[in-house]
Parts: C-alpha cells; sequence; structure tokens
C-alpha cells in the first residue's frame, strides 16, 4: 500500500534564487514521500527560505516564526504536528542563533545542504538540526530531477541557476558570507538541465547567479566557458523561444557577453546593471571598483551593440559617508541612463560587513527622504518608458489567462505584464501585440494577424 503524502509548505523571500531553490527542496523532499502544498494549515513541513539582504528582510523570519509558534501549538492540541525549518542566508548567517532565540524551529539548514534535506528532515524528528557548512560535493549533482508533470506545473518560465557565491565583497553586502565563493555549473549541466524544462514546455529561461556574468562554467574540454558562450549553447536547443539572465555586476560585462546581446535575438533587450550610486567617492568605499564615467561608457557599447536595449537597476542611498552632493550624483546618473524599471534601497547595516563599522552613518530620516526622492524619479522613468510603448508592436510570451473574462496575459520583451481580450489558445506562444494604452504597469494591445 501506498504511503500516504505528507505535505510541505515553502514560503520564499528574498532574491530569484530563493525561488529557483525552493523548488529544488520540493524536488529533494518528493523521493521522502513529500508533497508541495500552498495550504499552510495542511502542512507537516514547513519551509522558510529566507533572506539576509537587509535587516527588514531578516527581521520578517522571526515574526513569521511568532505566528508559526501559535499556528504549531493548536495543532498539536488537535493531535497533528508541524516541522519548522529554516533555510536560505538567514540560516548561513545566524546557524544556531535561530535555534536560541526561536526554540520552536526544528531545523535550520544552509543554501549549500538543501540536497541532504531528506536526511536532515529525518534527524530532526529526533533532535534540534543545524546544518550550515559548505560541503565539498556538488549539491546539484545529488539534487534529484523534477518529474515532467511537476515541471509543467511550474508554468512556461523557468529560473534557472548556473552560478552561485560571490568573491566581489561589496562594502555593505552579506552575500559573500551567506552564499559564499564563486562557484559555476558545468555546462552539460547546466544544458541538460535547460533541455528537460523545454521537453516539460518551458520557453523562456532566465539564467541565475548572484554574479551570473562571471560565469565560468567548465567545458567537456576542461576549459571554462563564459556566460556568453553558454548563451550560445542554449541558443541551440530547439522550443526554447526566451533567454534572460540576472544578475549582472558591471565589471564582468565581458565584450562578448554584449556581442551576443548583438548576435542573439532571443536573448531578450532588457538588461539589470546595478550601479548602486552616482558618486565615485561612494562607488570607492563601496567597493565596487568602478567608476560612474565606466558604467555609462559600458552602457554606451551595450546600447551600440542592441540599440532597443532597456535597462534596470538597483541603488542604495544613504551608505556611510553620503552627502547631498554624493547623492545628486546618483540623481544625475539616473537622468542620464534613463532606467525603464528600478530597485532602490536605504542602506541597512550588516553585521560584519565592512560598511557597518564605518564613519558618518547616514541617519535614517535622511536615508527616508533622499529615498523618496529618487523613487519620484525612477517611478517617473517607468512611466516615461511604458508610456514609448504606445504605438509599437511587441512580441508577448503568453502565460496565463488574465483577472477578466476573455482576458490572457503575458510578458514584453521588458518583462512588462501585457493584457489582451483573446482566446486561451494563444497562450504558450509569443504573439505581436499591437500596444494602444498603458495602466500603472501593465500594457494593453491587440494581437496582431500576420
Ligand atoms: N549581485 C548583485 C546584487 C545582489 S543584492 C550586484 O552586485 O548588483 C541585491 C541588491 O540589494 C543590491 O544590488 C543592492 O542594491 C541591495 N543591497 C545589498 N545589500 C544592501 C544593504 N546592506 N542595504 C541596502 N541594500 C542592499
Ligand atoms: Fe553583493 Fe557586491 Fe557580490 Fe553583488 S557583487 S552579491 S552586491 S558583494
Ligand atoms: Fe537575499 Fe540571499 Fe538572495 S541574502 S537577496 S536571498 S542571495
Amino acid at each position: 500500500m501506498q504511503r500516504p503524502m505528507k505535505k510541505l509548505f515553502i514560503k520564499t523571500y528574498g532574491c530569484q534564487m530563493n525561488v529557483y531553490d525552493s523548488d529544488r527542496m520540493v524536488d529533494a523532499l518528493a523521493p521522502s514521500g513529500y508533497e508541495a502544498t500552498t495550504d499552510i494549515d495542511e502542512a507537516d513541513l514547513v519551509l522558510l527560505n529566507t533572506c539576509h539582504i537587509r535587516e527588514k528582510a531578516a527581521e520578517k523570519v522571526y515574526s513569521e516564526l511568532g505566528r508559526l509558534r501559535i499556528m504549531r501549538e493548536k495543532k498539536e492540541q488537535a493531535g497533528g504536528n508541524m516541522m519548522i525549518g529554516i533555510a536560505g542566508c538567514v540560516a548561513q548567517a545566524e546557524g544556531e542563533e535561530i535555534v536560541r532565540r526561536a526554540p520552536v524551529v526544528d531545523l535550520v539548514f544552509g543554501p549549500q545542504s538543501y540536497h541532504r534535506l531528506p536526511d536532515l528532515v529525518e534527524k530532526a524528528q529526533k533532535s534540534k538540526v543545524v546544518e550550515t557548512d559548505f560541503p565539498a560535493e556538488d549539491k546539484f549533482e545529488h539534487l534529484p530531477k523534477p518529474t515532467k508533470a511537476v515541471t509543467i506545473s511550474r508554468g512556461l518560465t523557468s529560473f534557472l541557476t548556473v552560478q552561485e557565491g560571490c568573491d566581489k565583497f561589496c562594502s555593505f553586502c552579506v552575500v559573500p558570507y551567506t552564499r559564499g565563493a564563486e562557484v559555476s555549473r558545468p555546462v552539460a549541466q547546466v544544458l541538460s538541465e535547460a533541455q528537460a524544462f523545454v521537453d516539460a514546455g518551458v520557453k523562456e529561461i532566465t539564467l541565475l547567479g548572484q554574479n551570473v556574468n562571471a560565469y565560468h562554467g567548465a567545458k567537456a574540454d576542461g576549459e571554462s566557458a563564459s556566460l556568453a558562450e553558454l548563451l550560445y549553447a542554449l541558443s541551440e536547443i530547439k522550443g526554447l523561444d526566451r533567454l534572460r539572465y540576472t544578475t549582472s555586476h558591471p565589471r564582468d560585462m565581458g565584450e562578448d557577453l554584449i556581442q551576443a546581446h548583438k548576435d542573439l535575438d532571443m536573448l531578450m533587450p532588457y538588461l539589470h546593471l546595478p550601479v548602486q550610486s552616482g558618486s565615485d567617492k561612494i562607488l570607492k568605499s563601496m567597493n565596487r571598483q568602478h567608476t560612474a564615467k565606466e558604467y555609462m561608457d559600458l552602457l554606451g557599447r551595450i546600447r551600440e551593440a542592441r540599440p532597443d536595449i532597456s535597462l534596470s537597476g538597483d541603488f542604495i542611498v544613504g551608505f556611510p559617508g553620503e552627502t547631498e552632493e554624493d547623492f545628486e550624483a546618483t540623481l544625475q546618473l539616473v537622468r542620464d541612463v534613463k532606467y525603464a524599471q528600478a530597485y532602490s534601497f536605504k542602506y541597512s547595516t550588516r553585521p560584519g560587513t565592512p560598511g557597518a563599522t564605518m564613519d558618518d552613518q547616514v541617519p535614517e530620516d535622511v536615508k527616508a527622504e533622499r529615498l523618496q526622492r529618487l523613487q519620484d524619479l525612477l517611478n517617473k522613468q517607468q512611466q516615461d518608458f511604458n508610456a514609448t510603448c504606445i504605438g509599437m508592436t511587441l512580441p508577448v510570451l503568453f502565460e496565463k489567462t488574465g483577472r477578466d473574462p476573455g482576458q490572457i496575459v503575458g510578458r514584453s520583451p521588458y518583462l512588462q505584464p501585457v493584457q489582451v481580450d483573446a482566446d486561451v489558445s494563444h497562450i504558450g506562444t509569443i504573439h505581436q501585440v499591437a500596444v494602444d494604452s498603458v495602466g500603472k504597469f501593465s500594457l494593453y494591445g491587440k494581437i496582431v494577424t500576420k
């Protein structure tokens, strides 16, 4: 007789790499009889896949644990059970401390241990488990593959982690500590995972890495491949329509990658290239290792190769020592670049990073005020960018039905949601859409029949 399935609920915080990892945890636990659920009430195992990037992100975990404690007590009173585990970057950064601060937690494990999950869950039935080592074996080799049915259920677009960790040590950032040194997956491994996605109907793949353009995965001949080489190889997969990659560092934007943007139509003309600040003084103390001018020159070369490319970015305001003049340099850079979209954050001091002990920390109210000004500008640019799309005909990959009956939704090359009234048979393929209006974030239009 088959054992009844146990239910697994995962809540994901942070970046796309955590989204990818959460699916891998589901895959890792499937052979132990766990099935993913979206209903936390029926969960036998709850995992929080956490983010440590800013203080707020990390603190969310503890408030969630407060709620989970009450939920578990109720379940236990009713004769049930619920195991609680913490994965991701808070787990890696805080380890034992989590169990001390929140005794409700049974299991803490870092991003490099996901393939050991069945074993860790088994052990945690008996006593608390904290596993934050960086094991020697290749995690990806040991992670079970999802079934075709599971991949189909995850949709037409997929993330695929090709590179993990970071060696750059920007002075504000925890990632080099939580994700360890830079490691790239071998080309063959990436190609076979991508092929399996495409065999299950995936049309668009976004390659992920904390520093994805530093990718240098091993080829069959023992040499290493750049991200550009990997993209060319992936572009050969029949049935795959679109490629993207994120997040890139300006210093790793090689000439061959710029050339790939020129050569590969399926590589979407939308690039997330964070600069963080427009002030050379701040860039230097952030240890970004490039100047504002170098960033602008780089954008010039990229735009020359792919004139229809649009940009997205990340910004930090209120880094230690940032004066009004430095902040004005950031605003000026934003005005010059004209972003299609961008994320911006108040600097958050992270324990153990060089920034945390720097002099001239910027007061909270100054940070808040600067963030507001920057976001006003970025929002305006996003609206302007969306408005320029009116009258254009854009290829849209339709993914699902829309909110209103008769409506379907897809994404433009620039990741804007595009809504049209059309039959569901259009879902799963790319159609040209004449854009006739824009909402706050979405574009609206009509499918143009050839
Ligand atoms: N590898 C990427 C960034 C990954 S972290 C890069 O080099 O650009 C994602 C974003 O979070 C960063 O780009 C930065 O804008 C923001 N961030 C990182 N640490 C931060 C901190 N201590 N305070 C505020 N924002 C931070
Ligand atoms: Fe963090 Fe800098 Fe590495 Fe990006 S490049 S992950 S910001 S240390
Ligand atoms: Fe957060 Fe870790 Fe990603 S700190 S942003 S989840 S790499």
